[in-house]
């Protein structure tokens, strides 16, 4: 099956009170980890895709090409989205050019006018296309590819402004972070939360942060309208744990070991083992 808009796959989560999973791609063993476990479950997927690992992975061409190129050949069928994730301006522009599928343009960091304006842009163009776009009021916290978000709650009123400018689907900061979560992380407000849901009706909200939420924030997060939602560092944690592994036990000084085949393998093993465990979690399993 082709790249689809996001949209269908998430007007059906928030309607059935599950969530669609994304999961940020690094490389060729991440990007084929995500699809088979998706099409392994019948679970539609979102890839998503930050402007740095676009650029480790060769540029947006590569990725759309190589994302193809897998759909097609490893036989997949439930519905995958590529998705620019944090999008800079130019950059959604970029991946609209070379192939994306959805894009996110984080005008979070913006005064709420200059996010008005961009983002009205940005939506008319992905109209003219049939491509999701995802929007972004307040920062969400944490690091990410050498930005650092101070982690805030959005203004339901603002969210409601951007919400009502055409866009697929709102990201909205709830105390989440990206990353590892603190000792003292305070957790979600699900007050902010059920005020956002509140003002925007039927549009599917975004959590970004999936990482070590708690399974009960989760899914509380469900029934407040949360449709989807971003994981990328718990990945990085399970490949780099196998891997750690492999090479302590000294399996790749073993016969063949050495082999890239070989020696990624546990990692692509753990990242599929931590995209299920997600996909069960956010409940999108037997949706696509
Ligand atoms: P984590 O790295 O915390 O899972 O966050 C991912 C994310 O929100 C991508 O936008």
């Amino acid at each position: 099956m082709a790249l689809v808009n996001a949209k269908e796959m998430l007007t059906k989560a928030k309607e059935g009170h599950y969530a669609v999973g994304q999961f940020n791609i690094n490389n060729l063993e991440w990007t084929k980890a995500v699809l088979l476990t998706a099409q392994e479950l019948n679970s539609p997927v979102i890839l998503g895709v930050s402007e740095g690992a676009g650029k480790y992975m060769c540029g947006y061409k590569t990725v759309v090409g190589m994302v193809n190129g897998m759909l097609e050949e490893l036989n997949i069928t439930v519905p995958v989205a590529l998705h620019l994730d944090h999008g800079s301006y130019e950059g959604a522009k970029a991946c609209i050019a070379a192939g994306f599928s959805s894009v996110m343009f984080d005008g979070s960091h913006y005064p709420i006018a200059e996010n008005v304006e961009k983002t009205t842009e940005l939506v008319q163009i992905c109209a003219d296309k049939n491509l999701s776009i995802e929007a972004e009021v307040g920062s969400i916290g944490g690091e990410e590819d050498g930005v650092v978000g101070m982690g805030e709650c959005a203004d339901p009123n603002e969210c409601k402004m951007i919400a009502d400018l055409g866009v697929t689907m709102l990201a909205a900061g709830i105390g989440n972070i990206h990353g590892v979560y603190p000792e003292n992380w305070a957790g979600l407000s699900f007050d902010t939360l059920d005020a956002v849901q509140k003002l925007t009706g039927s549009m599917p909200l975004v959590l970004h942060g999936g990482t070590g939420i708690p399974a009960d924030m989760i899914k509380k997060a469900i029934t407040l309208g949360v449709s989807k939602i971003n994981v990328n560092t718990e990945c990085q944690l399970s490949f780099a744990a196998a891997t750690r592994k492999y090479i302590e036990e000294g399996k790749d000084q073993k016969g063949k070991g050495f082999d890239p085949r070989k020696l990624l393998a546990p990692g692509f093993e753990a990242i599929k083992a931590t995209v299920k465990e997600k996909m069960e979690l956010f409940g999108s399993v037997n949706k696509a």
